[in-house]
């Protein structure tokens, strides 16, 4: 992978961002996510890549775009692309925090095609990547990334999708001692954070989407973080779905070998709504400014990118933050 590739594919998530960032607020979740989806779609068209979408926005016959299998790009390198246009539509939809446009590519055949079902996850940074397992309880988990990162249980944050699935763990969260930053959507920001000092983020656990497992696990692998997963599936249909989708061991552990099966994983996230690691998007009459994160395994390189573009002909000075 080049770097010259992060640039022609961070205007694919600006692009996304941009669109579901005008949606902000407005209640509607669904206009958010076709503005997001769309945008991303027109924007594939001129990079220089030829791109087969494996996570995306669902089977080719409930999907009109950036379906499972759609071929993207202007040509060029054979490459796998996960798509999330945009990650947490009711965040953006309600105004509220961490919602992001995010990709992630490899070499072709190198990202795992995952089921839409769900996928239990536990994530954590660099410092205490060896620290966690998929089959640890949760205060065993918090209790190895505490020792990890040398400081009390209490000092530690676990982020947990607000569901009901989650009660128990929450409660045995709560019993081991660690605080907890609950989270209404949005998992891959959840699992992210872990690698990104400043969030105040240590460990991300529970069950979220398999896709978002997929795009979290090739950011970690790109920052050297720890991933991994299990599936839980919701029917039986779910999971005769998937069995006919891989030969996967369904019920196996998902380590990020399984789900990112490259040194040469990219990853890219442009904020929608104001978060802890991302700021959104920003309009100003003349034009607006978006913040992003690129990944990039190969070179072990980690960008924050602020983007300012003119809307139009409209010129103004540009304001260092
Ligand atoms: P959307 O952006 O599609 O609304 O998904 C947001 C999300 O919160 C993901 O981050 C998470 O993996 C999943 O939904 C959780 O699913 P559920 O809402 O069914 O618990």
């Amino acid at each position: 992978m080049h770097s010259t590739r992060i640039v022609e594919m961070l205007e694919v998530t600006e692009a996304a961002a941009l669109a579901a960032a005008r949606w902000m607020g407005k209640g509607d979740k669904v206009a958010a996510d076709q503005a997001a989806v769309e945008a991303m779609r027109t924007a594939f068209d001129s990079v220089s890549i030829s791109g087969e979408i494996v996570i995306g926005e669902g089977e080719r016959d409930e999907a009109p775009m950036l379906f499972i299998g759609e071929k993207v790009g202007a040509g060029g390198e054979e490459i796998d692309i996960a798509v999330d246009p945009l990650e947490g539509t009711n965040l953006t939809a309600y105004g509220q925090s961490n919602s992001l446009a995010v990709l992630a590519f490899g070499p072709k055949g190198t990202l795992l095609h995952a089921p839409d079902t769900y996928m239990w996850k536990v994530a954590t940074g660099p410092q205490a990547a060896d620290a966690i397992h998929i089959d640890a309880s949760p205060t065993e988990n918090v209790r190895n990334v505490a020792r990890a990162l040398k400081r009390p249980v209490e000092d530690l944050v676990v982020c947990i999708l607000e569901r009901d699935r989650h009660n128990d763990m929450i409660a045995e969260v709560r019993a081991a001692g660690a605080r907890i930053r609950l989270i209404t959507d949005g998992d891959v920001f959840g699992a992210v954070a872990t690698s990104i000092e400043g969030t105040g983020i240590h460990l991300y656990m529970g069950a979220g989407g398999a896709p978002e497992g997929v795009l979290a696990a090739a950011a970690m692998r790109c920052i050297g973080g720890c991933f991994m997963g299990r599936f839980e599936f919701r029917s039986p249909e779910e999971r005769a779905r998937a069995e006919q989708m891989s030969d996967l061991d369904l019920d196996g552990v998902l380590d990020m070998d399984c789900l990112v099966n490259t040194d040469e994983a990219a990853f890219i996230a442009t904020g929608v709504t104001d978060g802890e690691m991302l700021r959104g998007v920003k309009y100003f009459g003349q034009g607006s400014r978006t913040h992003s994160i690129a990944m990039e395994n190969k070179t072990g390189t980690v960008r924050f990118i602020e983007t300012v573009k003119r809307a139009g002909a409209e010129k103004f000075w540009v304001r260092m933050d």
